[in-house]
């Protein structure tokens, strides 16, 4: 059975339940109250034949009976049925003609009240014995009053409440199971988009959200984001294995020629070592390369050796190795004494490596790079900045992705994988920190980034 079905059978059950309980209440009390005004009704009514008769010695009699009867009949007229008896029963007064409304039995025998029903018809009597003052049972008045409009009225009522219970569970029947069809709309269309995506593999769809805030909402927004997530890291795993293979490609190229010219018998021993020069180097660039790309695939723990390293003094010797080459560039360090962090020396130096070639590579001779080292807090701040080329804003967000190469830049300088930087974030995510840049096309760039210190 759908969720939906038995959603809207809940409520509806639950809704019988509640209108059973109540409209029993309500029939029970108010046929009490209807039962006990006839009662009420019934004994006035004796009383005021009582009174009629008058007080007197000894059983009643015909005689009595004889004295009273203008007055009897004046209440005849009034009242619906009543009977004067002897102390043995015998009708001494019938306020109506024809049989007795019900068997009378005698005085000393009869309770109270009574209810006679016969053929669907119900007559209440009421029995009031005349006692003498010595206790003795002198005769009595009996009164009776059909039920019909009692019964009438209390069958009316339980039409009434019957009826309107019916009418209340076909429409909330119908109604919660069109507002649990709305509700979980959104739940049935997720179900048919994730079969047609696991059919096709196609995650190009997405759901419309609904308008009204709420679950619904929450979930469908929350699942097309996951779906946005899951595409995403389809496409950049593609884009990476095509970058990747092209990368690789290149340099397998270049030692396929070179292989192809030293098979040529002719060639002199000058140009056989240059094409041999040529292979190792880059046999080298593509161990680098796949090094690289096997740094990148690496999560977490497993990236990267734990150990305490001086920040400061790492520092001062990756700058001082580049102090040489940095001809036609002023290469600043401003780098604070005693900052140390947990991981692996050789990343983070490699992290700094990346970070001074691209200043000292994209800024024009002339230009200042400067490498700071400070503490923020809890944080190593190790900014890297330049007065070069700069980012233009819409390629900023992209410098890091894996194999993203600006224009300006690959005109600067052809030859680079993009992957320096990837591997500059990398480094900084698997010990726990960030990076981030900014830049000022034209200007100048700086790199920040921010390393948990060791607390020592
Ligand atoms: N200091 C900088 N100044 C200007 N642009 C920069 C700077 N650093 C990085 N970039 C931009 O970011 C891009 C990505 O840098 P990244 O180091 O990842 O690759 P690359 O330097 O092009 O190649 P390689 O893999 O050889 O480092 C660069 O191509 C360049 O457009
Ligand atoms: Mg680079």
């Amino acid at each position: 059975m759908s969720l939906r079905l038995r959603l809207a059978l809940l409520y509806t059950l639950l809704l019988a339940g509640v209108l059973a309980v109540f409209g029993a209440l309500t029939f029970v009390l108010v046929s009490k109250r209807l039962y006990a005004a006839v009662d009420e009704g019934l004994r006035a009514e004796a009383e005021a034949v009582e009174q009629a008769i008058g007080p007197g010695d000894g059983p009643l009699t015909s005689q009595r009976v004889l004295e009273s009867f203008q007055r009897l009949s004046q209440l005849a007229n009034e009242l619906a049925t009543f009977y004067v008896l002897d102390p043995s029963g015998q009708v001494l007064y019938s306020s109506v003609r024809g049989p007795a409304l019900a068997p009378l039995p005698r005085p000393q025998e009869m309770p109270g009240y009574v209810t006679y029903r016969s053929h669907g018809q119900g007559i209440r009597l009421y029995l009031d014995p005349v006692v003498g003052e010595d206790g003795q049972v002198l005769g009595a008045v009996e009164v009776g009053q059909s039920l019909r409009a009692t019964d009438g009225a209390l069958s009316e009522i339980r039409n009434v409440i019957a009826l309107g219970g019916a009418v209340a569970l076909a429409l909330t029947a119908g109604s919660s199971y069109l507002l649990a069809g709305r509700a979980l709309a959104p739940v049935r269309r997720l179900a048919a988009l994730a079969r047609y995506i696991e059919r096709t593999g196609d995650f190009r769809r997405r759901l419309p959200e609904p308008a009204t805030r709420g679950e619904p909402k929450e979930l469908v927004s929350t699942f097309n984001a996951m779906i946005e997530r899951v595409e995403r890291t389809l496409r950049l795993q593609a884009a990476f294995l095509a970058d990747s293979s092209h990368e690789l490609r290149r340099p397998l190229t270049v030692i396929r020629t070179d292989i192809d010219v030293l098979r040529s018998d002719s060639l002199p021993p000058e140009e056989q070592r240059a094409c041999l020069d040529e292979m190792a180097a880059e046999a080298e660039a593509m161990g680098r390369l796949i090094a690289d790309l096997l740094f990148l695939s690496r999560e977490g723990e497993q990236a990267i050796e734990r150990e305490p390293v001086d920040l400061s003094d790492l520092c001062r010797e990756v700058v001082d190795r580049y102090r040489e080459q940095a001809d036609g560039h002023v290469l600043v360090a401003d780098i604070e004494d005693g900052l140390w962090a947990s991981g692996d020396r050789q990343r983070l130096a490699q992290m700094l490596t990346n970070l001074l070639e691209n200043a000292l590579d994209y800024t024009p001779a002339g230009g200042e790079v400067c490498v700071s080292l400070s503490r923020s807090g809890a944080w190593a701040e190790l900014r890297v900045s330049d007065t070069g080329i700069g980012i233009p804003p819409e390629e900023l967000p992209q410098v890091f992705d894996r194999f993203f190469r600006g224009r300006e830049a690959r005109a600067m300088r052809p030859q680079g994988s993009g992957l320096g930087l990837a591997i500059v974030r990398h480094v900084a995510e698997v010990h726990g920190g960030e990076v981030r840049a900014e830049s000022e096309p034209g200007r100048g760039t700086t790199f920040t980034v921010r390393l948990p210190l060791l607390a020592r």
